[in-house]
């Protein structure tokens, strides 16, 4: 297993128990959604994964390893988020070759040739390193985020609403493009979303999160998630 995260609690200082015993789990190379109501507890899910919040009770494993704030940094080698936010995610004054490189630059060399050929996986024109943030279409941002995680060759991508503020188009676009690095590098993704519609369409497991507990899970079969607790099926059934 990749990834395991085990009874897994956080609450804030108002006492709100945001997680109750959350357990996740990712195998090598495998894409699973986790989807949930505003307010279920995803991102912060996503946040305690990350190590950029801390849980009240539980443990998580990466490659077997628990993580710790001591081997935090080599676990951000091999893992990677990115937020909805394509545009806080960017240091406004830097080019994009400045933000893509800056991630890397005590890790090894990037030829101009491997990020051109990046680039081009990600289906960006050469011409955008040398744009700023604010001269770039939000999925053109979203593009670069998602290739500054890349250039990192992450064994797991975390993807928290990555496509939710894009036009339909643009997030087929993106989603094809997480198949087909997941297809090429064996990279995991943990792809949080609302939009159950991605989610069936990219995901191989389901979790469904509802008030802060994994109310649900199963994998796809014949393109349909096989899930058995009624507020899952629910959710399926408005999506039509
Ligand atoms: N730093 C914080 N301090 C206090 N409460 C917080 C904090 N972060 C999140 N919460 C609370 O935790 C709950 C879950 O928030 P979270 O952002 O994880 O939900 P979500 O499922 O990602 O929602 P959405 O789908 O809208 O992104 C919310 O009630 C939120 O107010
Ligand atoms: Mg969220």
């Amino acid at each position: 297993m990749l990834l395991q995260v085990e009874n897994v609690s956080k609450s804030f200082h108002k006492g709100q128990q945001v997680l109750q015993h959350v357990n996740v789990y990712v195998g090598h190379g495998e894409i699973v959604g986790l989807v949930g109501e505003s307010g279920s507890g995803k991102s912060t899910l996503a946040k305690i994964i990350m190590q950029l919040e801390r849980a009240n009770q539980g443990h998580i494993y990466f490659n077997d390893v628990e993580i710790t704030k001591k081997n935090c940094s080599s676990f951000y080698e091999h893992c990677q988020l990115i937020f909805q936010n394509a545009t806080a995610a960017l240091n406004p004054m830097w080019t994009v070759k400045e933000s893509l490189l800056e991630p890397l630059q005590y890790k090894k060399t990037v030829t101009n040739n491997d990020l051109h050929a990046m680039l081009d996986k990600v289906k960006l024109p050469v011409a955008v390193l040398n744009c700023l943030p604010n001269e770039l279409s939000g999925g053109e941002r979203q593009r670069v985020n998602l290739l500054r995680s890349l250039l990192v060759e992450p064994k797991l991508l975390v993807c928290d609403e990555i496509v939710s503020s894009l036009d339909r188009l643009t997030q087929r676009e993106i989603i094809d493009l997480l198949i087909t690095l997941n297809k090429e590098q064996h990279m995991a993704i943990l792809f949080i979303s609302h939009d159950l519609k991605a989610v069936s369409y990219l995901c191989e497991h389901l979790y469904v999160m509802k008030d802060g507990k994994i109310a649900d899970e199963g994998k796809k079969e014949h393109g349909v998630f096989q899930l058995t607790n009624s507020y899952a099926q629910k959710l399926f059934q408005a999506m039509g």
